[in-house]
């Protein structure tokens, strides 16, 4: 997937409800991507002006993120904010109206200069090369930026890295080109309702080495049905044949009530160990760990995982979020599918005067702009940098969250502190999904809950 976004700023998979660090209570309890959740957003009244939302805000270093909804298939794993045979007609008016939300949003910003961008989905190549064409020239003009001179990131699936598309994307700038394979082993893609086949998967693949981009990432999952060390190793040794510069290494997350939470227990501890395997083998193999998921071979460019720490993200697409220091917005948020239609369907409506403000939305006082600092560095396998913590907050973050921090010792996941500041252990790298949601504020898990309960 694209990083945050690498990230993740990227809508992704996640799973259960926040919970306490209790030895009872299992290391998958929630992919944290980013702080807050979107669904601790919630109504924002009166709907704040763009304009207003984004005065005084750093515009030297923003982040640039597209989201296109479109898939294919659905794959039965996966939550993420899409929708499949979305007909032309739907496609040209999603690029119409992105193009509205693209001129408000620009008309908001004073002088906007994007760093990195992202495009993310979904697969943004269910679009055609015709319309990804459009998608860039619309993107270039309105928002004045030249995405071949910062670094790009585009997610693709292996039936979509056609030839024509994948020229359009080298051809506009892309750096990064990210593809879901999930498995080698068409049994196991099978398994995870993910109908593919291990043959369309390394022509996709050929093509992309053959375009030339700067980085191929891979995502593999971890934790399905079926699924040994010996597949498993399999599918990481298919995936090492084509040298790519990422690999994101994913725990496979269900929705509730899909039947596979009968085996929980059993359940996590497949995925520990098929993590710690798949972890040591990337490793053995001469990658470096970057956080739980994303392991990247050393010197191949910079670190692609979205800086977590900064704050301006301007996202265009109905299910993209935007950051500022003080607020997280999007159009709206569902994760239901039935909802999803109903929102591609509302945004592809909208006035231009209805981009102009933010819909839905956190805002983040002084202790959540630490929390969210400190959950997205000690994330990351580089850990967080206290002085640096310091130096932005005027705080210790020990003495901010020193109850928190001595919980994660006690259960052997934290480094003693060092001047270079706080880490995880390997362990506790092991249980970030764990951890992540731990860190969570009272507030933020309140609303969380509320929304899970509706
Ligand atoms: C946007 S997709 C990648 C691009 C493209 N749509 C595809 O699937 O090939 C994001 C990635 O998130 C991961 N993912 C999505 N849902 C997941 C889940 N429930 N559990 C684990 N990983 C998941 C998958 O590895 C997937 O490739
Ligand atoms: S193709 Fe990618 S984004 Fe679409 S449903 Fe499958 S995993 Fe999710």
């Amino acid at each position: 997937m694209t990083p945050g976004p690498a990230g993740w700023a990227r809508e992704t998979a996640e799973g259960g409800s926040p919970s306490g660090l209790s030895p009872g209570s299992g290391p998958y309890q929630g992919y944290v991507y980013a702080y807050p959740h979107k669904t601790a957003y919630r109504p924002l009244e009166p709907r704040p002006a763009l304009r207003e939302v984004w005065a005084g805000e750093p515009m030297d270093a923003l982040f640039l993120y597209l989201h296109i909804p479109f898939c294919e298939m659905r794959c039965g794993f996966c939550n993420l904010f899409t929708r499949t045979g979305a007909p032309e007609e739907l496609v040209a008016a999603y690029l119409d109206a992105l193009e509205r939300q693209a001129r408000a949003v620009r008309d908001a910003l004073d002088g906007p200069r994007f760093v990195t961008a992202a495009i993310g989905g979904g697969t943004p190549t269910y679009l055609s090369a015709d319309e990804l064409t459009r998608m860039f020239d619309l993107t270039e003009r309105i928002m004045g930026v030249d995405l071949r001179a910062v670094p790009l990131s585009v997610e693709t699936s292996p039936a979509t890295a056609t030839a024509d598309r994948l020229a359009v994307l080298a051809g506009r700038g892309t750096t990064r080109i990210s593809i879901g394979v999930q498995s080698f082993i068409d049994a196991e893609a099978r398994a995870a309702v993910r109908p593919q086949r291990r043959a369309e998967v390394e022509t996709a693949l050929g093509r992309i080495r053959e375009t030339g981009f700067e980085a191929l990432n891979i995502d593999l999952i971890y934790g399905i049905d079926g699924q040994t060390e010996a597949s498993w190793r399999y599918s990481l040794d298919a995936a090492l044949e084509w040298k790519p510069e990422e690999i994101y290494l994913y725990p496979l997350y269900v929705r509730p009530l899909t039947g596979l939470g009968r085996r929980a227990r059993d359940w996590d501890d497949h995925r520990l160990r098929l993590y710690r395997y798949g972890r040591d083998h990337l490793l053995a193999a001469g990658y470096e760990q970057v956080s739980m998921r994303m392991f990247r071979l050393p010197g191949t460019g910079s670190a692609t995982e979205y800086c977590c720490q900064s704050d301006g993200m301007v996202g265009l697409g109905c299910g993209a979020r935007s950051y500022t220091s003080g607020l997280h917005y999007s159009y709206e948020y569902a994760v239901g599918a039935g909802q999803v239609r109903a929102i591609i369907d509302d945004y592809v409506r909208l006035a231009p005067e209805e981009f102009a403000v933010a819909n839905v939305g956190f805002r983040l006082d002084p202790g959540e702009r630490r929390r969210r600092h400190l959950i997205q560095s000690l994330l990351q396998a580089g850990g967080l940098d206290t002085a640096a913590y310091r130096e932005r907050f005027g705080t210790g973050v020990t003495d901010d969250f020193g109850a928190e921090l001595e919980r994660l010792a006690d259960r052997g996941w934290l480094e003693p502190l060092t001047a270079a500041g706080l880490r995880l252990t390997p362990e506790g790298l092991a249980h970030s999904d764990a951890i992540g949601p731990a860190l969570f504020s009272g507030r933020v898990r309140e609303l969380m809950t509320a929304y899970e309960a509706r």
